[in-house]
């Protein structure tokens, strides 16, 4: 890709970028949120058009008019926001738009679609039913869902768009593995991540964009990650661990006894204290999110006590949450977190409204814009107005705006699940001093993360689930990588194949 340029209403996104893929090479690109990744990798795919620049495949120019067109060119590309059909199954997702049909025209031949899907599970190493609702799926499982569907393409080009961000270790090593295994066969894969430690374990070359630009491009081998993260921030940024604040005093403001769901949530007991930071960890599909879930009122629960600062409250509705003091940050944000279609002031106020009216109970425009303009300067929010609707933000930048949403609400308890995902290496660092100063002004934060350093830098203390159970609550000074993984893996008496 040469000479890219890419503009939107009040955005340059893209200006004479280039790009160079090569077969059998793992090519990684790196950039800040709002860079412009995703965007020159929509014009690969042919979602966006180009304003201006050229394509070439295989040394031959191409005009990439469309998704179609980029697939039938051996194009794949696994999207950031995840595009699943939620109500079809495992199957008819992979086999969308290009169903296999049968021998009695126009009937959809499920059977062929199954095995074939089966095929590529089984080569993803990946125990999922191709008759399973993708409703019913984690986001990891999801994401691992539209690897399968690139893969059955059988793409030369592959271009994966923070697939990890919502996987585990086990489950990036699984990947990983296949992605070794399709550049052996000749495959080129674009890998955009933001875990650089990740990149440099799998990539052959890194590509950094910054503010729309290409800047430059390395051989991974040669380069080291502080050099990776000056090109993308054009400045040298030190990153110091934050001062976890002392917690305050024993007061304790949330309170969960015995709560049970069916079997995704066992016996869950644990308390929260304010002006405390406490780590949820566990392997994906542990339960975490759940109790987010129960605690917000997201999902009803069988039996069990939820106490707030020694009431006893009956959280039935995320609404009634909000009124008891507590905001949840969800890990989906496109699903929970964020009304896409709105603009990023209305988002921002969207959880804390009744503090936006004026005495005659309409909506105090300044005032929401007031704080809009606050967020997006304290979160450094890439837009080009308030006004910009959030799904034109960038992944990271749209997460941010959830953030900035809970800022606003201001709520005593907040649980923050998987808040850095997708975040850039500057940005997430202003994401923990915020964490910081948020428990020092005495809010009660649960923190939910796949990420061990994340969880061992930030968290008082750290509960670890395994299997709908907590297996341990460890402190501080307990808590180690090593430690984690052993509750996190203490599995009941439930046998398991593999
Ligand atoms: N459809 C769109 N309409 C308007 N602006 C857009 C659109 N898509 C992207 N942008 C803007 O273009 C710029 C580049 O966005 P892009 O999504 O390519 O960033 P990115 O590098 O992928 O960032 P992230 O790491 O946060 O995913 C951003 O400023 C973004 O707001
Ligand atoms: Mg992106």
């Amino acid at each position: 890709m040469e000479g890219i340029h890419k503009s939107f209403p009040g955005v340059q996104a893209l200006s004479d970028c280039k790009f160079e893929l090569r077969s059998g090479e793992v090519h990684a690109l790196v950039g800040e949120n709002g860079a412009g990744k995703s965007t020159m990798m929509k014009i690969l795919g042919g979602i966006y058009d180009k304003d201006a620049g050229h394509i070439y495949l295989d040394n031959k120019e191409v005009n990439i008019a469309s998704p179609h067109m980029a697939q039938q060119l051996g194009i794949s590309i696994i999207h950031q926001e995840l595009n699943l059909m939620p109500h079809l199954t495992v199957a008819q997702n992979i086999f969308i738009g290009r169903e296999q049909r049968s021998k009695i025209p126009f009937i959809l031949d499920d059977k062929a679609a199954n095995q074939e899907t089966e095929r590529v599970l089984d080569l993803l190493n990946l125990q999922l039913s191709p008759s399973t609702k993708v409703s019913d799926l984690t986001v990891a499982k999801q994401q691992m869902v539209e690897i399968a569907k690139a893969l059955s393409f059988n793409a030369k080009i592959l271009v994966m768009d923070e697939p990890t961000a919502a996987l585990t270790e086990t489950e990036i090593d699984e990947l990983f593995h296949i992605i070794k295994q399709l550049r052996e066969k000749g495959v080129g894969i674009v890998h955009i991540s933001h875990r650089l430690e990740e990149l440099k374990q799998i990539s052959d070359r890194v590509t950094v964009m910054r503010d729309g630009k290409y800047i430059d491009t390395l051989q991974t081998k040669a380069a080291t990650i502080d050099q990776i993260i000056s090109l993308m921030v054009g400045r040298v940024i030190f990153e110091t661990a934050p001062e976890l604040p002392e917690v305050p005093s024993e007061e304790v403001v949330l309170e969960v006894r015995n709560l049970n769901r069916g079997k995704v949530l066992q016996d869950i007991n644990f308390s929260l204290m304010r002006g405390e930071i406490l780590g949820f960890a566990g392997l994906m599909g542990a339960g975490r999110t759940e109790v987010a879930r129960a605690i917000f009122g997201a999902d009803e629960y069988d039996s069990g006590e939820i106490y707030i600062k020694g009431r006893r409250v009956h959280i039935k509705s995320p609404g009634d949450a909000v009124t008891c003091g507590v905001g949840y940050l969800s890990e989906d944000r496109k699903r929970y977190g964020l009304a896409l279609g709105m603009d990023v002031k209305e988002n921002v106020v969207l959880s804390s409204m009744k503090k936006f009216l004026n005495r005659f109970g309409w909506v105090d425009f300044k005032k929401a814009s007031m704080r809009g303009q606050e967020m997006i300067k304290a979160l450094n929010i890439k837009t080009p107005s308030l006004e910009q609707k959030v799904k034109f933000l960038s992944g990271g930048n749209q997460q941010k705006v959830v953030i900035g949403k809970w800022l606003t609400a201001n709520t005593e308890i907040l649980i923050f699940d998987e808040p850095t995902r997708g975040i850039d290496v500057g940005a997430k660092s202003e994401i923990y001093k915020l964490l910081n100063d948020l428990a020092r002004q005495g809010k009660a934060i649960i923190m939910i993360s796949s990420e061990l350093p994340e969880i061992l830098r930030m968290s008082h203390r750290v509960v670890v689930m395994c299997e709908g159970r907590v297996t341990g609550i460890l402190n501080a000074g307990e808590a180690s990588q090593e430690n984690i993984m052993k509750y996190a893996t203490m599995r009941s008496n439930v046998v398991r194949k593999n």
